[in-house]
């Protein structure tokens, strides 16, 4: 499964890169408001940082503006995907972005046929809102199964991108369910390795090495 991280903070970004295992970066708007800093210039340092997908969200509602939008953002790299609202105008500028070669992420999806239709629009991701489908009362993981199982049906190859994450359980049950991608907040990125069994063998084994007086480097 590939690892997302869900941040328009490219400190944040570059240090989480460090670890070998960010595979991509999905910004909105709402995250650009919260880092604070100039658009273009934080996509160049995150595009930068990872070279995978980096998700960057158009702010037009139709469809001639959010081609020119994402047009202008994908002269800031190669690796640029430009997201666009699970909307008529959002899907016909797909279709139109991915003719011109660009990576299309389609965003906003909170139902399996509307998961459909990007898929048919060409998408390359499609980003079901687990975390916000739960906090209506819904079951967002059923969203992902249902999803996996339409696109599986059809042979669509359009990349599952489990979004709205907001915990350890949602990442195992994204993976279980097949989702492709999840788009991680980086607090909960730095979550999935921690295990306090792990902590504690590895405390255990320490002790016993120091009682013994085991020495592997060479002083
Ligand atoms: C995905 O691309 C979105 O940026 C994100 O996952 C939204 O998450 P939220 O519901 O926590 O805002």
């Amino acid at each position: 499964m590939k690892l997302f991280i869900d941040s328009a903070d490219p400190k944040e970004i570059e240090e989480l890169a460090g670890t070998g295992l960010v595979d991509g970066v999905t910004t909105n708007p709402s995250l650009a408001a919260k880092a604070g800093l100039d658009v273009f210039e934080s996509l160049k340092r995150i595009c930068a940082a990872v070279p995978g997908p980096i998700s960057a969200e158009v702010l037009a509602t139709d469809t001639a503006g959010m081609i020119a939008e994402g047009e202008r953002y994908a002269k800031v790299a190669k690796n640029i995907t430009i997201k666009v609202p699970l909307t008529w105008d959002g899907l016909k500028a797909c279709r139109s972005l991915r003719d011109q070669g660009l990576m299309v992420n389609v965003t906003l999806c909170f139902s399996p046929v509307q998961a459909m239709m990007a898929a048919k629009a060409g998408a390359t991701f499609i980003s079901p809102f687990i975390g916000r489908v739960d906090d209506a009362g819904e079951d967002g993981m059923q969203l992902i199964r249902d999803i996996r199982q339409i696109y599986d049906n059809y042979d669509f190859r359009t990349e599952i991108l489990a979004a709205s994450i907001r915990s350890v359980s949602h990442v195992r049950e994204s993976a279980l369910a097949g989702a492709d991608v999840a788009t991680l907040p980086p607090n909960i990125f730095k979550q999935l390795v921690n295990h306090p069994l792990t902590d504690k063998g590895l405390a255990a084994f320490l002790a016993d090495a120091k009682k013994a007086n085991i020495r592997i480097r060479e002083e």
